[in-house]
């Protein structure tokens, strides 16, 4: 029998439509501006989030990349929060490559950050400081458990950051989830970050890349940093095809994912020595913990794998499993199935 995948929407197939768009996709050199499937696909990324322009670039980690390089120079600042996924998951690459200083403050249960403590890690015009330029915010927020964050929050922050002459760069790597399970365009839940990247490669299934939108003049420098960390692509349309049919046909399709993932929380919340509170799963990422702190969440993940289930172990006592495209509400069932299992074993 297959195995029930729920380590991440990561690993999520392309579909035969697709496929096909893949094959038939008229290509050029993209170096050269002259691929006009990728030409089409990042048109139609910055319309739907909003934005005069984006760039197609390998990977979520690439993009957020590409976006703190364009931002910051070397020695310049960046406040995000201390379990983002650009500050912990991302092999520090801002730091290493460039110079970039990263400033982590508290993130909060539902993956907002308070306003006030941003503002007390921008310093003051001063010798002693770093010069901060950006403060990054993700949404959805993975290690929180998939949790959206609102457009008034996001504003808030936009705020908070122009006023200090900082701006607003946001991990929208499941931004169309967030967007999905609050009723709300993407275009207007981004509307006031500067930056943003989002991925085609995980809900939305295709094989690879991500976008990184903003303005026109932003993502003209933002070019010349890919280019400068290999990310310039040639016939790059093969993919971008795979990206245009997961912008038209793959986006609604985010809300199954969200249901499979409220009907596992809620029977996660029913096996004795797991805890979890559905209330708090709002998109495809299901987070939950072992009650007994010393449980051996390996363990248990070995035991899920024997028996056909993938999910990953993420922590002493923290595991997650993620909904997505190829997941059945069969799959939940079978899943919660062997859950109960391994637990009583
Ligand atoms: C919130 C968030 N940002 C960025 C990324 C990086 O994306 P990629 O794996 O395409 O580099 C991930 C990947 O899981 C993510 O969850």
């Amino acid at each position: 029998m297959k195995p029930v995948d729920l380590r991440s929407d990561t690993v999520t197939l392309p579909t035969p439509a697709m496929r096909e768009a893949m094959y038939r996709a008229e290509v050029g050199d993209d170096v050269f501006g002259e691929d006009p499937t990728m030409n089409r696909l990042q048109e139609m990324a910055a319309q739907r989030l909003g934005k005069d322009a984006s760039l197609f670039v390998t990977s979520g980690t690439m993009g957020n990349l590409v976006a703190l390089l364009t931002h910051c120079g070397r020695g310049d600042g960046a406040i995000m929060g201390d379990m983002s996924h650009t500050l912990l998951n991302e092999a520090g690459g801002s730091s290493a490559l460039g110079g970039v200083y990263l400033r982590a403050v508290p993130t909060e249960p539902d993956g907002t950050i308070d306003p006030m403590l941003i503002e007390a890690a921008i310093p003051s015009e001063d010798v002693h400081h770093p010069r901060m330029k950006l403060v990054c915010l993700e949404n959805t927020h993975n290690y929180c458990g998939g949790t959206a964050l609102d457009v008034s929050y996001t504003a808030a922050v936009a705020d908070l950051a122009h006023r200090h002459g900082l701006f607003l760069h946001l991990d929208g790597a499941r931004i169309f989830n967030a967007a999905l399970v609050q009723g709300i365009a993407a275009s207007d839940l981004v509307a006031p970050a500067d930056s943003i990247m989002f991925c085609l490669s995980k809900g939305l299934s295709a094989p690879v890349g991500s976008l990184l939108c903003g303005s026109a003049e932003f993502i003209e420098r933002a070019h010349r940093v890919r280019k400068m960390v290999g990310g310039g692509m040639r016939q790059a349309g093969v993919l971008a095809a795979a990206g245009i049919v997961a912008l038209e046909q793959m986006v609604d399709r985010l809300q199954e994912d969200h249901e499979n993932g409220r009907v596992l929380a809620e029977g996660i919340a029913q096996i004795p020595g797991l805890h979890i509170d559905p209330a708090q799963v709002q998109t495809n990422l299901v987070w939950f913990d072992f009650v007994d702190e010393r449980s051996n969440t390996q363990r248990f993940v070995e035991s899920l794998r024997d028996r056909g289930v993938l999910m990953l172990a993420l922590g002493p006592s923290r595991l997650r499993a993620v909904t997505h495209y190829g997941i059945e509400r069969g799959d939940i069932a079978r899943t919660l199935q062997v859950m109960r299992e391994v637990m009583a074993a």
